[in-house]
């Protein structure tokens, strides 16, 4: 039987669409869930990360400021500039675009940015109340994969999930939410003896390690449902010729566009192993900008009644 794909860009859309509701009853009392995205430094990637997180808030009926800084600003100015948002009542939700630069302290940062306006969960508060199983922030990856797989149908109780990647921001809270179903969780890292062998033995693998097409057929079990959060921007043509196998139709989609994006897992294997996948783009990536959205208009809605 063919793969099934997930598709995230129409389930994000549809997630979006599900936040009309309450976006119009506070557009109808005159108020406008607000997100402030801060931005420093020129990382390209992140730069495109923020405007789809800009668009996404236009596009959902929130209103969004950015605030950006260049690679050579102080962390005092930061911190300065996330106090003033914290007390501004038109922002309900702030995000701190991840890496910054060399030379920020990133947990002094994080920790600047108030609980109650924590959208993208990356708080110490968010995160300790979801180790505790309380209502908090989630982060907006790790939310979206589980959103994913429910929308899919995949069973998670009973489950053995395996995680590749044990980062803060979606390996271990992913391991979290996914412990809360009552699935297995094993998360895997570098250190990891026989590493294929372990992702074999996951009905649904996460794949968040920020290495392109690592995980290979021989790291999927047959029917294993595979999450794939990576996101590679390749622009060598060797390397995408290795990665392609030298197959001229996607070097010829590369030679289009001068680079291609890669998942973690390897493009080519996953159809004909797993049961269900996420497609890179197109997959984690638009929910993980949905539950942002979704965070942000639920941070405005338990706000008290006072606009
Ligand atoms: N960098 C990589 N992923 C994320 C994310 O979800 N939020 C922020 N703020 N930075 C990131």
């Amino acid at each position: 039987m063919p793969a099934r794909l997930i598709d995230g860009k129409s389930l994000a859309a549809l997630v979006r669409a599900s936040l009309g509701g309450a976006v119009a009853s506070l557009a109808a009392r005159g108020v406008r869930p607000g997100l402030a995205a801060v931005l420093v430094g020129d990382d390209p990637a992140s730069r495109v990360y923020v405007r789809n997180k800009v668009l996404a808030c236009e596009g959902t009926g929130l209103r969004s400021e950015l605030h950006e800084f260049p690679e050579d600003a102080s962390e005092g100015r930061v911190l300065d500039c996330l106090a003033a948002l914290n007390a501004d009542s038109r922002v309900h939700g702030i995000l701190v675009q991840l890496p910054l630069p060399k030379g920020f302290d990133a947990e002094r940062v994080l920790e600047a940015v108030s609980p109650a306006k924590d959208v993208d969960g990356f708080h110490a508060a968010s995160l300790g109340a979801l180790v505790r199983g309380r209502p908090g922030f989630v982060p907006g990856t790790p939310a979206g994969i589980l959103r994913m797989l429910e929308h899919a149908a995949v069973p998670i109780a009973g489950a053995h999930a395996v995680i590749v990647g044990r980062s803060t921001i979606v390996g271990k809270p992913t391991a979290l939410l996914l412990l809360q179903r009552d699935a297995t969780v094993t998360i895997c890292h570098s250190k990891t003896p026989d590493l294929p062998a372990v992702c074999r033995e996951a009905d649904i693998l996460v794949a968040a390690i920020g290495r392109a097409a690592m995980i290979t057929a021989d790291y999927i079990r047959p029917g294993a449902t595979v999450i794939d959060v990576g996101m590679n921007r390749i622009d060598s043509r060797d390397e995408a010729a290795r990665i392609y196998r030298g197959s001229a139709e996607k070097l010829a989609a590369f030679d289009r566009k001068g680079s291609v994006l890669v998942g973690d897992v390897h493009p080519l294997d996953v159809g004909g192993r797993a049961a269900a996948y996420t497609p890179v783009p197109g997959g984690v990536g638009p929910l993980t900008i949905a539950m942002l959205m979704v965070n942000t208009v639920g941070s405005r809605e338990r706000r008290p009644a006072v606009c």
